[in-house]
């Protein structure tokens, strides 16, 4: 008999009032929350505009009600390069298939969100712009394509988008359509562009002296008037620039640390300190990039540049930062207002948060593995995560942020069984659901996946593990270390030999949860997952792939990968 599909547990369908306001969707395509805090910017907007907003997910609208939701936003940011986010695929497979249905009734306007130092920038943005027109759809704002620092123009885009979909007459699209709303949250205070200055209360190492890895444990106070969270957000840091750095830059420009520069909006400050926390200076840009072939006459650069071979650009910058691309020629004379010019602003970096409101009260925690690498000579690191273990002690401060991902969230149901697959720093979240379901009394089991190269030296957090486990709230722990043994062992290793297992909970409404490197372990551990379903629900791969897009549109297969 053939297997039954898992259940429609997810999304409530909204139930449309009409009110006099005319409906406009606003529909999200987000990987790490940013679409979505935009689109609820969109909604506020749209609602003091008298319009009707309507929020939701890009994989929860069918494709055949598409054209007759006639005003249409939509808000998507690009993952990895050029690929849809996890909750718009769906999506897209439906619209760009040759049986997708026309869309002349549509009046649409999209904003893509994205990141230039990537290739296929705001690409998820372009291709569903340009395949919307192509179905018959009428654009009615133009598409902006902003790069990391969203805010400006996505707040511009929005005027002008609620303008033009109010000024959309007609009704044709009254009848409700099958999409969720989310209420509008109020916002923190503390974001991207204005931090908390939140207090260090640890920073302690967690993986064993003789590992491979540096992995540590950060926890940072809340404070009275500080952050609100849940359990599956991110935790965005301001980073500062190793000062090492900084001064040889300076001296390779033949600058003095105190000379003043003048931003933009006026304000003026020494050059030592915007390097250190206002620009970035160990990835290159490719403005700087494109400054120094030219100055330089480098010729393998240029010829790189010239044939926009992206991997041959990669793999001459591996390892290279701002210093390096100035060491390239030394007579190059570039004053400090020049190098500013060509430099971007220095990013926040984004991790899964490990602790969980309820379970560390006033507290938020991190799990970050050092970035640390040698290259030309020098001792290198990742900005953020060296500044974290090296540079930031008890009772310093931080600039940190909470950066919303409602799209990574434990069951509402605490009786739903819950997979977690995270190896690595992986764990962090998972770290997060177990703490909070266990402060939250759920009865639901709990399933973790969890690996690193060996035993001895990598398995962090191994006594709370045991703690959770003793008290019943971890059901089930499978380990996969792959270095301890000749054979590679890895977390998909034990989701295929416990794969009768792994189904039945599917079939028992497990939600399956995913944290970490995206670009191998994601795409294995989704392989495996299907292969669990096609081997122990007796289905072919068609039927297999059907039931794991089932799990992600009732939201049962959420990924925080990176
Ligand atoms: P390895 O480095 O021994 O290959 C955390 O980094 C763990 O993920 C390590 O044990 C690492 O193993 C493992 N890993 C590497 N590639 C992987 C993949 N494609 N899928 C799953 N785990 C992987």
């Amino acid at each position: 008999s053939r297997t039954v599909m898992p259940g429609q547990t997810g999304a409530a369908t909204a139930t449309v009032e009409r009110t006099a306001g005319a409906a406009v969707h606003i529909l999200y395509g987000s990987q790490t929350g940013n679409a979505e805090s935009v689109a609820e910017d969109a909604a506020a907007a749209a609602r003091a505009h008298g319009l009707e907003p309507l929020v939701a997910g890009l994989d929860t609208v069918d494709i055949n009600a598409l054209s007759a939701m006639r005003r249409v936003l939509v808000i998507t940011s690009t993952y990895g390069e050029g690929e849809m986010p996890d909750n718009a695929q769906l999506f897209w497979d439906a619209v760009e298939s040759e049986s997708a249905p026309r869309l002349e009734g549509l009046y649409f306007g999209v904003l893509a969100l994205g990141d230039t130092s990537y290739d296929g920038f705001c690409q998820s943005g372009k291709n569903i712009d340009a395949r919307f027109e192509a179905l018959g759809g009428s654009r009615v704002v133009d598409r902006t394509d902003c790069d990391v620092d969203y805010e400006d123009p996505a707040a511009e885009w929005i005027v002008r988008a609620v303008a033009a979909v109010a000024g959309v007459d007609g009704d044709a699209g009254a009848a409700a359509s099958p999409v969720a709303s989310t209420p509008t949250k109020t916002k923190s205070q503390w974001t991207r562009k204005n931090p908390y200055p939140a207090t260090v209360l640890a920073n302690r190492l967690l993986s064993g002296e003789d590992s491979a890895k540096e992995v540590r444990h950060f926890t940072f106070a809340l404070g009275e008037d500080g952050l609100d969270y849940e359990a599956g957000d991110g935790l965005g840091i301001r980073p500062i620039n190793d000062p090492a750095l900084v001064e040889a830059i300076i001296l390779q420009i033949g600058a003095s640390s105190d000379y003043v520069v003048t931003a933009k909006d006026g304000s003026s400050a020494p050059l030592d300190q915007v390097l250190t926390s206002d620009y970035e200076i160990s990835i290159p840009s490719r403005d700087l990039i494109e400054d120094i072939a030219r100055r330089s006459g480098d010729a393998e650069l240029q010829h790189i540049l010239d044939t926009e071979d992206r991997e041959a650009l990669d793999a001459w910058l591996w390892g290279k930062d701002v210093l390096d691309l100035l060491q390239l020629d030394n007579s190059i004379r570039l004053n400090p207002e020049d190098l500013l010019a060509l430099l971007r602003p220095l990013q926040h970096r984004v991790y899964s948060i490990s602790s969980s409101p309820l379970a560390h009260d006033g507290t938020v925690h991190l799990t970050v593995a050092s970035v640390r690498y040698r290259s030309g000579e020098r001792d290198r690191g990742g900005v953020c995560s060296t500044y974290l273990a090296d540079r930031v002690g008890e009772g310093d401060r931080v600039g940190v942020f909470v950066s919303k991902n409602n799209s990574f969230r434990l069951p509402a149901d605490d009786t739903a069984p819950v997979v977690m697959i995270g190896p690595g720093t992986g764990i962090a979240p998972f770290r997060a659901f177990l703490h909070e379901r266990r402060a939250r009394n759920a009865s639901g089991q709990n399933w973790l996946f969890f690996g690193d190269q060996h035993q001895s030296s990598d398995f962090i957090y191994e006594d709370e593990l045991n703690g959770l486990t003793r008290d019943g709230v971890l059901t089930r722990l499978d380990l996969a270390f792959s270095r301890d043994q000749s054979e590679k062992i890895y977390v998909q290793t034990r989701m295929r030999e416990q794969g009768r297992d792994l189904f039945d909970w599917l079939e028992n409404g497990a939600h399956v949860y995913v944290c970490g490197d995206a670009t191998r372990m994601a795409k294995d551990v989704d392989d495996a997952l299907h292969e669990v379903v096609a081997e122990h629900g007796g289905l072919d791969a068609d039927a297999a792939e059907d039931y794991v897009n089932n799990l992600k549109r009732s939201k049962r297969y959420l990924r925080d990968v990176y």
